[in-house]
């Protein structure tokens, strides 16, 4: 059983079991609810053995709660930490005092912990979700207003997550547009580490998703790793806060900043979920656990086991240059490549000739399409693909009907001119008009030219001047109430249109967080398409997500970001690391070239299901010198994939080893390419000598190296 029931010193407790890790939950004489373990599983029946000394505060001030493991700190409890949850009552009293009410096992995997503050006449619900087989807890609250007067929420987090008292280093990611996921590691020192976002999106600055591990430990496959993602495409903050004892407060939710919610008599509020875990196999154990998490629990159910197609992507080949003739052109050719979707990105709709009109009218452009679009639609369905088309529904251009008719339905402050960003000002998706006027657009695109399969749902600059000032009451909602009417825009084109397949994009991936991903099937990683750039880039971005949302496109050289130049080979072998995509201007392409594409995605084909399906291991980071390379391995064991590369190397630099991982060590493995044989055992102990260079080349070069290896085991 996930949760088991117990009692430590006549108070009720809980164990939240995982295959290997636990939560132990139990609450203080005054109802104090405490999370004194989290990791390694004792296997211990007896709570006590799990229990921390309680950290000394000074003698006066025994009574306070710093310093001590809560697992959700209230703005009223004696303590100074972050808090989780802030509430004002009508009359001005702030600050809550729970009690404990019951707790309910609705089954054996979900646990929900209920408490009231009688005065307030508030009920916090706090839910555990447990996923013994992936070894991760998922978390959130909710809250209640169980009596007749209206209460304030100023601040309504997900979780609190505390660790004993220790020497941490703190992951987070971070970046900027076309540089985002860049990981870092620092050591947590006293004080507070705020990470988050305050954009309106989850943000290419920041991603929310944290990992903490033991000061200076760095290694990939084994080391203990805490870490937490949260299920947000709004506003978000994570705050890892080192106590004045050691202690550690990690805290996840929506941003506090400019964050308030009315909660009416009988309503509630329920946070975004916080999905957490624990791992002695290093960062490379965390991740894969959020990897399966996204793969069994999370993605939309209908497309979840299904293998993302090779997709195609106009945006790098015509910009905003799209018409009818351009598309059926990219589009034959890219069928002959092999690709199985066809994307037409911006400038297909209203009066999109550049980025300063056209959002906010997704009816086709009758010049760009005289024909419509049904006539690229079913040349790309006659030529065997799904079609695809890109909208950002969110937006608007002063220069369209929309606007022009409803100038009051973008955020705007009153009597202040607003902030343009690409020249587009952002919808206010908090408002019912809006969301339905937009749906009713939306649904009209996907069904009056023909079957649309797939769209790239873009968001393309941050909010600002945030307001709706005929709704006074509701300001500091706002910025909640669209990202919930985003996702219900999405629940409903799901439900209308169930083949349809949704990609999120924002600029690049400044919205690629777990709430998208509950509605979304996968998402554009970033717009720096650079091979070298994207190493990095895919790096980062797989410590949080799966391959199999990790959209990668080959585009065209010198690189539209950087003017670098990469070899068409080094560009697939990167960008075959999630979902393969292609993004140049394939018209252009030699002969040469288009022959090397088509075996290259056929090859895709074939290494699919292992890179989209399987377990991935990074054997070496990227670097700006030397090798790297990252494994997949499939679900049986049986077929293993290396990509290996070198960006610049170093002349007499010796072969660094590539210690394979996930094998089976008794069974032999067989190298394609060349028949090479090993064991498991000797492959993940010494590993393969990642010999990139060609010896045998008179001038071999030491730069833009790559290979792609599979390796089978033998029948058993
Ligand atoms: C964003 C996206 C790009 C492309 C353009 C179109 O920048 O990230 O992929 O769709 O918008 O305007």
């Amino acid at each position: 059983m996930a949760v088991h029931r117990t009692l430590f010193e006549g108070r009720p407790a809980w164990v939240l079991e995982t295959r290997a890790t636990s939560m132990v939950l139990g609450l203080g004489a005054d109802d104090t609810l405490y999370l004194p373990h989290w990791g390694a599983r004792g296997h211990s029946e007896r709570i006590a053995d799990y229990l921390p000394t309680i950290p000394t505060n000074r003698p006066s001030e025994a009574t306070f709660l710093d310093g001590q493991p809560l697992a959700y700190p209230v703005y009223g409890m004696p303590t100074f930490k972050e808090p989780c949850l802030v509430v004002a009552a009508p009359g001005g009293a702030r600050g809550a005092r729970f009690s404990f009410v019951e707790d309910r096992l609705e089954d054996p995997e979900h646990l929900e912990l209920v408490f009231a503050d009688p005065q307030l006449e508030l009920g916090l619900r706090l839910r555990f979700e447990v996923h013994p087989a992936l070894d991760l807890i998922v978390r959130s609250a909710i809250i209640d207003n169980i009596g007749p007067r209206p209460l304030s929420l100023e601040r309504a987090l997900s979780a609190a997550l505390p660790l004993p008292p220790d020497a941490y280093d703190a992951l987070t990611l971070h970046g900027q547009w076309a540089r985002e996921f860049e990981l870092q590691q620092r050591p947590l020192l006293p004080g507070r580490l705020v990470s988050g976002s305050s954009r309106g999106t989850s943000s290419h600055e920041a991603h929310p998703w944290f990992a903490v591990r033991p000061r200076g430990e760095q290694d990939e496959h084994s080391g203990r790793v805490w870490f937490g993602s949260l299920a947000w495409s709004g506003n978000w903050q994570c705050t890892l806060e080192v106590e004045r004892n050691d202690a550690l407060n990690i805290t996840l939710g929506i941003q506090p900043f400019d964050f308030a919610w009315q909660l009416e008599p009988g309503a509630t509020f329920g946070t975004p979920a916080l999905v957490c875990g624990f791992t002695d196999e290093g960062l490379g154990g965390a991740s894969r656990r959020l990897h399966a998490f996204e793969e069994a629990v999370w993605l939309p159910a209908n497309h979840r086991p299904t293998l993302r197609p090779v997709l195609y992507n106009s945006w790098e080949a015509t910009h905003f240059d799209v018409d009818a003739a351009s598309q059926i052109e990219l589009a034959r050719r890219a069928a002959d490549l092999g690709v199985e979707l066809f994307v037409v990105d911006d400038g297909w709709f209203g009066g999109r000739a550049h980025d300063r009109a056209g959002l906010g009218d997704w009816t086709v452009n009758p010049t760009k399409f005289p024909r419509g679009l049904g006539e690229l639609i079913s040349e790309v369905h006659r030529l065997g693909m799904r079609f695809g088309i890109w909208v950002e529904p969110e937006m608007v251009n002063p220069d369209s009907d929309l606007y022009r008719a409803h100038p009051d339905w973008a955020y705007h402050a009153e009597g202040r001119s607003p902030t343009f960003g690409r020249n587009q000002l952002v919808l206010n998706f908090a408002r019912a008009d809006v969301r339905a006027a937009i749906l009713e657009q939306l649904r009209r695109l996907l069904s009056d030219h023909g079957q649309i399969d797939f769209i790239k749902w873009d968001h393309n600059r941050a909010w600002t001047e945030v307001g709706w000032p005929e709704q006074p009451d509701q300001q500091r909602e706002v910025w909640t109430r669209h990202v919930v009417g985003l996702y219900d825009i999405w629940a409903t084109l799901r439900a209308e249109f169930p083949q349809l397949w949704i990609e999120s994009c924002a600029g690049g991936g400044g919205r690629a967080d777990l709430g998208v991903l509950r509605w979304c099937d996968q998402v554009w990683t970033s717009d720096n398409t650079d091979a070298a750039d994207r190493l990095a880039i895919q790096y980062g971005y797989s410590r949080a997500h799966a391959p199999r949302v990790m959209v990668n496109w080959v585009t065209d050289v010198p690189n539209e970001q950087t003017g670098r130049l990469a070899p068409l080979r080094f560009r697939f072998h990167v960008a075959m690391q999630g979902v393969l995509g292609i993004g140049g201007n394939i018209t252009q392409w030699s002969d040469d070239e288009r022959d090397q594409a088509r075996a290259l995605v056929e090859q895709y084909k074939q290494i699919r299901p292992v890179v989209q399906h399987g377990r991935q291991f990074w054997l070496r980071p990227p670097t700006a010198i030397g090798a790297c390379g990252v494994e997949y391995v499939s679900g049986d064991g049986a077929t293993v994939v290396v990509l290996l590369y070198q960006i610049r190397g170093l002349r007499g630099q010796g072969a660094r080893r590539m210690r394979l991982q996930g094998l089976a060590p008794e069974r032999r493995y067989r190298r394609a390419s060349d028949g090479y044989e090993s064991t498991g055992a000797a492959l993940m102990a010494a590993g393969l000598p990642a010999t990139l260079v060609d010896s045998g080349d008179r001038h071999p070069s030491l730069d833009w190296q790559s290979q792609l290896q599979i390796w089978t085991a033998e029948t058993r």
